[in-house]
């Protein structure tokens, strides 16, 4: 049947036929929202490429929990930036740590708040890479048991989902079984499965203090340019234990969200990384884009697109728009 028997028209004439046929729907309990904790007493330290993100200690971290809690958005995913870095990482497993320490202070007090915490090197090692170096580049193997210590040392802080984002082969085998033999088998874990070498983290690099001293992250990081090998390191990570696969950047990589949901069924998390919130912040600020309808659009094009979960800097503020 063609047109004049069908016309698309007439299920889009108006809003209540509109909504009785819109496939996808955005909630803001799909929504993640990012968190830096660093040292310190009432510090709340603006991050100039993102505006609205800061560096928070403790204190500051629990009142941008209970606005979260408040808002209605489920999780919170915990980055830490130390006091101190070493040249492996090693200070990231620290009982007493900056990330430890918060989502002890979290849980007490948010019981019903979803903690995932970040597990990943680069925090925590002086030259900004996500383990340590052998002969110039990241020693896969010896980053594998740091990070496993990482883990379970989160897990023993009470954290309820770790988020391995190293991207070195093994890490998702080699976390399950520090977290399995310590006692944890209950505890789950997101993997930043398909992680793309982008040069979307630039911002989050000024949040984190996290930028690589030398070189890129392209011998562990992801080409841009593949999407088949993302599947592989999909099953990879599935195989080896993940519970929800990530895809980061989101929106660039949408295609892979979309790949990856179809081919595997499991949970799918999209990450709406730091640049793309610094590019509809500046829009938005120059009076050239309609922030809260690019932001909303946007999110739920990550959801049509097969993402359950969106890891995101606007969650606070989408949540306030989805009220309304
Ligand atoms: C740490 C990590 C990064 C991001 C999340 N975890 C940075 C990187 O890989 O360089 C980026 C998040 C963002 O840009 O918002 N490995």
């Amino acid at each position: 049947m063609s047109f004049p028997s069908t016309r698309m028209r007439r299920l889009r004439r108006t809003p209540v036929l509109r909504s009785l046929v819109q496939e996808t729907s955005l909630h803001t309990h799909d929504l993640v929202y990012p968190l830096f904790v660093c040292p310190g007493e009432k510090v709340r330290n603006p991050v100039a490429s993102m505006p609205g993100v800061f560096q928070l200690s403790i204190d500051e971290l629990l009142v941008e929990c209970e606005k979260t809690v408040a808002a209605g958005i489920p999780a919170v995913l915990l980055f830490g930036i130390p006091e101190h870095k070493d040249e492996d990482g090693q200070v990231g497993c620290d009982p007493e740590g900056i990330v430890q320490r918060a989502v002890r202070v979290i849980k007490k007090h948010f019981t019903e708040l979803c903690v995932i915490t970040d597990v990943c090197n680069c925090e925590y090692t002086t030259h900004g890479h996500c383990g340590p170096i052998d002969t110039g580049d990241v020693d896969n193997d010896r980053t594998l048991e740091i990070l496993s210590r990482q883990a379970v040392s989160h897990a023993e802080a009470g954290v309820d989902m770790v988020a391995p984002s190293d991207m070195m082969d093994g890490r998702v085998q080699a976390i399950r079984k520090g977290l399995d033999n310590a006692g944890y088998q209950m505890l789950p874990l997101l993997s930043y499965a398909a992680k793309f070498a982008s040069s979307f983290y630039g911002p989050f690099r000024d949040a984190a203090g996290s930028a690589p001293s030398f070189g890129d992250r392209r011998s562990y990081q992801m080409d841009p340019a593949n999407g088949t090998e993302a599947l592989r390191e999909v099953q990879l990570d599935i195989k080896e234990g993940a519970d929800i696969v990530m895809v980061k950047p989101a929106l660039a990589y949408l295609d892979i969200v979309s790949r990856v949901k179809e081919r595997f069924g499991i949970p799918v998390a999209a990450y709406n990384v730091s640049g793309e919130y610094a590019m509809v912040k500046a829009a938005a600020e120059k009076g050239w884009i309609d922030e809260r309808k690019v932001v909303l659009e946007s999110l739920l094009a990550m959801r049509r697109a097969g993402a359950d979960i969106i890891v995101t800097y606007h969650a606070l503020d989408a949540a306030r728009w989805l009220e309304y």
